[in-house]
């Protein structure tokens, strides 16, 4: 059933990813926006067989779960049977390229369960500073949740560097807490993958989306998945309608993804 959703209140930012964004040289006007590469650009190659394979290879280096597992096989099976053809995206190919193309500065993320999202931004940026919230739900989805250790020795696993801070609790007490305790900072690129009912889904993106610097890419994940048919409306309504952003949205196979670079 769909709700009145809450909102985004937008301030006007002077965060840009340099990863991204166009500076004139020494006495030129500035006659475009920023923003170099948008959702057309940077989605080109988020569905193709050389992605697909280097995600497989990522979960190869992760320890195994029930899901990582499956879905090992699900992309050996689709690379075999549709090879160079497969058009295949998920939250870990997008992840690859978004953070390949961008080199952001930071992250965050909200719903980490074994770090399987952050190794694919680990592992394109090892320098990247993270901030991962996670209330580390026991058994979620049927499978153990082991929480922070166990996601810091993946990310070491995997060649990671930089600074992980991790924010345990429910991200509606936390990220409001969190950004007013850091009241400017903002982040390159940011994940929603928490909270899946859509109220909470839609409260997770109001409170990150301002914080998205001008250039970088906001991640939103399963917008077609058969138990969460609102999270597709919450994408919808908040980023893929708003002007300010430009939308890339995979809905074809598995649970969909969607990302998002912030113009303005
Ligand atoms: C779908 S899993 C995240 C999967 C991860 N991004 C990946 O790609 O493997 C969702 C996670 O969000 C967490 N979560 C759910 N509701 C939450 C809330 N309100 N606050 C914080 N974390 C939450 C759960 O504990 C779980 O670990």
């Amino acid at each position: 059933m769909s709700v009145n959703l809450p909102r985004p209140t937008y301030t006007k930012t002077a965060s840009h990813v340099p990863g991204n964004c166009h500076t004139p040289s020494s006495g030129q006007a500035a006659w475009y926006p920023p923003v170099m590469a948008g959702a057309d650009t940077l989605g080109a190659k988020v569905s193709r067989a050389e992605t697909i394979l280097q995600a497989l290879v990522l979960m190869q280096r992760l320890s195994p779960d029930a899901y990582t597992t499956y879905l090992k096989d699900f992309y050996s099976h689709g690379l075999e049977r549709f090879e160079s053809h497969w058009r295949y995206a998920d939250i870990v190919t997008v992840l690859l390229c978004l953070a390949d193309a961008l080199q952001p500065r930071n992250y965050l993320e909200v719903g980490v369960r074994r770090g399987r999202s952050a190794a694919a931004v680990a592992s394109k940026a090892p320098s990247c500073a993270m901030a991962l919230f996670d209330m580390w739900q026991p058994d979620y989805a049927g499978m153990e949740n082991p929480g922070p250790a166990f996601v810091t020795s993946e990310l070491k696993s995997i060649g990671y560097q930089g600074q992980a801070s991790f924010i345990d609790g429910n991200s509606h007490q936390t990220l409001p807490r969190f950004f007013a305790q850091n009241p400017n900072v903002m982040f390159d690129l940011i994940t929603v993958d928490g909270d899946h009912s859509e109220l909470g889904a839609a409260q997770d993106m109001c409170d990150v989306l301002p914080r998205l610097a001008v250039g970088g890419a906001l991640v939103f994940d399963d917008i077609s998945h058969p138990l969460h048919p609102e999270l597709n409306g919450v994408w919808q309504t908040l980023v893929v309608s708003d002007d300010r952003f430009s939308a890339f949205s995979y809905r074809e196979a598995g649970y969909g993804v969607g990302f998002a670079i912030r113009k303005y």
